[in-house]
């Protein structure tokens, strides 16, 4: 069942187009990474699914309801945390939980006790805020918007600031999340944090979706950046793709396989090039997309 639908979303604030036609889908059980460097619009994207920002043109469903024809049915399952969790920090972390959970109607002491439960803060739901650890407020935050039992739940770069402990423990928190059907939308400018347990990636760039791929697709990517050292580059520029780059006099930059990195390091040498130095590098995320899309720059 999909959960959330974006379509075509446009959004300009004066002249300026922040979102270009952004469009994609959430199903149940699913996590969706959504990555892109800062300013690229992930959390205008976020606000404008929460109706926090007006959208200036596209369609957005959230359990089969438009948020413009039935904003309270559409956004009565959603949980969220949009830039950082609102916590109170001279309060307790149950103090925060009762607080928050007068906000909604009919919600039992069970069910506060149900969530401390599920973001494993048991030991420690009765210390202040302020003794907590960033990753603990995290939890305490994904744990106050688990209360209205949302089934889809949108988490602006969590993971921002917590160390590789607090990341570990709110991916087991959300692959169990997810195994409870709750679909998640989770923003972050670091593909490798989320890539281990996302089923789903959008990449965004200045407003516009590059691909949205599997990460099956995405690890199919084995392509790697070559960086060589030569005693000129002066005329190299024949042996080289579109995607390659002459960077100075001594290095040039390559895109390949480690079959073709073997058959072109034979060509220099065939050429009597002198190789000084290759260096692999992992590729970066855009080169990474840019390379799946099939050499284009979308
Ligand atoms: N209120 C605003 N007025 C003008 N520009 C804005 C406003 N809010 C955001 N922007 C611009 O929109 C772009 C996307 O911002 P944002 O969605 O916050 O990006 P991200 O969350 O990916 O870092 C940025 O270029 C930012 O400068
Ligand atoms: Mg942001």
């Amino acid at each position: 069942m999909t959960i959330l639908k974006v379509s075509n979303l446009n959004k300009k604030i004066g002249k300026k187009e922040i979102l270009k036609d952004v469009s994609f889908e959430i199903n149940e059980g699913e996590i969706l990474a959504f990555i892109g460097p800062n300013g690229a619009g992930k959390t205008t994207t976020i606000k404008c699914i929460l109706g926090l920002q007006k959208m200036t043109s596209g369609t957005i469903t959230i359990n089969g309801y438009d948020i413009k024809k039935d904003f309270v049915k559409a956004i009565a399952k959603v949980g969220c945390i949009v830039e950082s969790p609102d916590v109170y920090m001279y309060l307790t972390g149950l103090e925060n939980l009762k607080l928050q959970a007068s906000l909604y109607k009919n919600i039992t002491e069970e069910e506060i006790y149900r969530v401390i439960k599920l973001v494993g803060l048991e030991s420690r739901i009765n210390d202040k805020v302020s003794k907590y650890s960033l990753g603990m407020r995290q939890r305490l935050g994904i744990a106050i918007s688990l209360l209205n039992n949302p089934n889809l739940l949108i988490l602006d770069e969590p993971t921002n600031g917590l160390d590789p402990e607090g990341i570990k423990d709110l991916r087991e928190l959300l692959v169990m999340l997810a195994k409870q059907k709750v679909g998640i939308l989770i923003s972050s400018h670091n593909l490798s944090e989320l890539e281990s347990f996302c089923n789903k990636v959008c990449i965004i760039q200045k407003g516009v979706l590059i691909k949205e791929s599997t990460i099956a697709n995405l690890k199919q990517v084995n392509n790697s950046k070559y960086i060589i050292k030569l005693n000129s580059t002066k005329n190299i520029k024949n042996f080289l793709n579109s995607e390659d780059k002459i960077q100075d006099e001594h290095y040039v930059e390559v895109i390949k396989s480690e079959e073709e990195i073997a058959e072109f390091i034979n060509l220099l040498v065939k050429n009597n090039l002198k190789i000084y130095e290759v260096k692999k590098e992992d590729l970066t995320l855009e080169e990474a997309f840019i390379n799946i899309a099939g050499g284009q720059n979308v």
